[in-house]
């Protein structure tokens, strides 16, 4: 299968069908090479707050579609990526996910040394092994694009949306409050034995929490009753509950003990599950593989606090999942710790929230090997249209704007640089 032959046996078609989607997408290989090729090469991809790399020198890498790519502030203050492969012999040019180089990035291999800005500085023995005829300029190194939305850093290989702000549509102005004034406070990273995909539509998926996640059935048992849920065109989706909070200070600490297996005795309630602050809990879904959770409750005058996370494939039954948790710039420190012991408590390898959700990504993945048992549905909220805040939370309007978009990034072929 050629990325270009894609489109000529509307294999995009099969794949979603008025809600039903077909379970090779969560199996075949080449699903995923197309998937590299067609959707992660041609998106927008969160890579981290403008503050982890607020310093000249500071770095941050990632991998897109399956290529290093570096994230760099400038001496100039400007914030550019590039991919991540020195121009001599392609060595990576950073030792870690995250760091700082100092002025200048030098590679660790034959120590080739770059600016912030990307361009070959300095060659050791250049004269005496390359001649006189050496153009540094044709060694500078290659630009990936770079922008910005609030406090988050975007990069694309090749997008299909050239402007961030094309890309994120109308739905930016659902983002903006929440991302503008905001510092990464922690981070986690797992890997799970599942399809990537599994993972992000789980968090555009409000049907699932008071089965798959007994703690907040116990816990929260109506949350799901209130609340909205919508798609956008772009891909991109809301996901909100508004039923009632934690109520009950006593149940709050059985559920504690009960899933933590630690007798607690009287314990404080930290502050966010004391009560609702009026607005809705949240998520954001960015398309392909992106999600924003601001905590309603935590911060009432600028609601900042929350997590981010981004899947990545790794092969076709196993991702990595990159989890952020910001804070307001503004926000003392013990409503940071707040934020950091509820993220712990819940997310995360360990949080008794994700380590259910990777139980259900693992039990997809093993179902959709069954190759005469079906397609997958998606088709609650039987209204035309996108949905909005008065779709029932547990719709799946959410669910069909990313497979609507899916599709069309599967449909369009390769352009032709590549
Ligand atoms: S690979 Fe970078 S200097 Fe040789
Ligand atoms: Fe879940």
């Amino acid at each position: 299968m050629s990325a270009s032959g894609l489109a000529d046996s509307r294999l995009a078609d099969l794949l979603i069908d008025g809600g039903y989607v077909d379970r090779r997408i969560y199996r075949d290989p080449k699903i995923l090479e197309l998937e590299r090729e067609l959707i992660f090469r041609r998106t927008w991809q969160y890579a981290c707050t403008t503050h982890e790399v607020g310093t000249p020198g500071d770095y941050h890498a990632l991998m897109v579609a399956g290529e290093p790519v570096l994230v760099i502030r400038g001496d100039d203050g400007v914030l550019r990526a590039f991919y991540n492969a020195c121009p001599h012999r392609a060595a990576v040019l950073t030792g870690g996910r995250d760091g700082t180089c100092g002025r200048v990035l030098k590679c660790m291999y034959h120590g080739w040394a770059f600016s912030l800005r990307g361009q070959l500085l300095a060659v050791p023995y250049a004269e005496e092994g390359y001649g006189p005829g050496f153009d540094p300029a044709a060694y500078d190194l290659v630009p990936v694009h770079c922008d910005t939305f609030g406090d988050l850093v975007f990069v694309a290989l090749d997008p299909l949306v050239p402007t961030l702000a094309d890309y994120l549509g109308p739905f930016a102005d659902r983002l903006a409050p929440y991302v503008d004034g905001i510092e990464a406070i922690g981070r986690n990273s797992w890997v799970y034995e599942g399809n990537w995909k599994a993972w992000h539509e789980n968090f555009r998926d409000n049907y699932h929490p008071e089965f798959t996640h007994r703690a907040i059935h116990d816990l929260t048992p109506h949350y799901a009753d209130a609340g909205g849920n919508w798609g956008f065109d772009e891909g991109h989706s809301v996901l909100q509950w508004a039923g009632p909070g934690v109520t009950s200070h006593a149940r709050y600490v059985r559920n504690l003990e009960r899933y933590s297996g630690v007798r607690l005795g009287a314990i404080e309630a930290p502050v966010e599950r004391t009560s609702r602050k009026g607005a809705p809990d949240e998520v954001l879904a960015v398309f392909p593989n992106a999600d924003f959770q601001p905590r309603a409750t935590v911060d009432a005058a600028g609601q900042k606090a929350g997590f981010i996370q981004v899947v990545t494939p790794l092969g076709v039954d196993r991702a990595r999942v990159d989890l952020t948790v910001y804070s307001s710039v503004h926000d003392d420190p013990a409503t940071r710790r707040m934020m950091l012991e509820n993220v712990a408590d819940t997310q995360g390898s360990w949080g008794k929230i994700s380590t259910d959700d990777t139980e259900a990504a693992y039990r997809v993945q093993l179902g959709a090997k069954a190759t005469g048992a079906g397609r997958n549905l998606y088709t609650r909220g039987t209204a035309p249209g996108n949905g909005g805040p008065d779709a029932q939370s547990r719709d799946e309007y959410s669910q069909r704007a990313f497979f609507r978009a899916y599709a069309r990034y599967l449909s369009v072929p390769a352009g032709p640089t590549r």
